[in-house]
């Protein structure tokens, strides 16, 4: 195995209160450290770890094509990596939810016979579950992409809730770098929710707070009265379950039955 190797980390939402001691350690332990944490008390937060920082935000100034930008920014972590680096690269959140570049990275390097991982972080999702009291274990839990959502044929378990993620991007076919829902996109997504909920379905914009102390932002609001204006950057949209689900009657009284007659009857030879 050829001795340059790669670590994907993510930092949380908030930084430094998020990062795991694990991602923290491999930040200062790395020869170079590429990164797109957003905010400037993430970035100086990194610089104490590692002084050796290189920022892949610039990335989408370089092309309009968000597509593009994630592919450029996987090469140049690569091209750490094939300098025989130990080579970190940071992301804000899961460093493996919604991120194309990590995963670009790692496939690669894995290819080209590196060593490549990635470590677990706190993502929006964690953060959702924490801010409006979920437990998903409950009903069951459904991710999409929001412009994905829009334009593929899924089917919708209306007893578990659904999250929409990338909401500021919705219906942007342009894949532009330039973030904003379209509004023709907004309009489309309400009127396929509308087909399975009522208009008046109370969902939740959710943002989460990414400096401490500061109070997530949770907009509830009819479904039919969501407007581009409540839409930001990092919105999320969540939609709690709709009716309950029903009891599998067959398999429950099956269960009885097998559990009365005991465990022998249950083995799958
Ligand atoms: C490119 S993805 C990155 C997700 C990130 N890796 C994570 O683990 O949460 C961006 C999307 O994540 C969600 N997101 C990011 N920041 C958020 C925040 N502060 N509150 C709620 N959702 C957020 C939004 O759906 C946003 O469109």
């Amino acid at each position: 195995m050829p001795d340059g190797r790669l670590t994907v980390v993510g930092t949380g939402l908030i930084t430094p209160q998020h990062i795991t001691q694990e991602a923290k350690r491999h930040i200062e332990l790395a020869d170079r450290v590429y990164h797109l944490v957003p905010d400037p008390l993430g970035i100086s937060f990194l610089r104490s770890l590692n002084s050796n920082l290189v920022y892949l935000g610039d990335c989408y100034q370089k092309t309009d094509n968000r597509a593009k930008t994630y592919s450029m920014m996987a090469q140049r972590i690569l091209q750490g990596v094939r300098e025989e680096l130990n080579v970190v690269a940071v992301f804000y959140g899961h460093p493996g939810v919604f991120v194309s570049p990590s995963h670009q990275a790692i496939k690669q390097a894995r290819k080209e016979g590196y060593d490549a991982t990635m470590l677990p972080g706190v993502s929006a999702e964690s953060c959702l579950y924490a801010d409006l009291d979920i437990d998903p274990g409950k009903l069951g839990a459904q991710n999409y992409e929001a412009t994905y959502f829009l334009c593929h044929k899924i089917n919708i378990n209306l007893s578990a809730p659904l999250t929409l993620w990338q909401l500021g991007v919705v219906g942007d076919l342009s894949f532009s770098t330039k973030i904003k829902p379209s509004a023709t996109g907004l309009y489309l997504l309400k009127q396929k929710l509308m087909k399975h909920y009522p208009d008046t379905f109370e969902v939740i914009l959710y943002e989460t707070a990414i400096i401490p102390a500061f109070a997530p932002r949770i907009k509830r609001k009819p479904l039919e009265d969501i407007q581009l204006d409540d839409i930001n950057e990092v919105t999320t949209l969540y939609l709690p379950e709709y009716i309950a689900a029903q009891k599998d009657d067959y398999f429950c009284t099956e269960l009885e039955t097998k559990t009365n007659q005991g465990e022998k009857s249950c083995q799958i030879n």
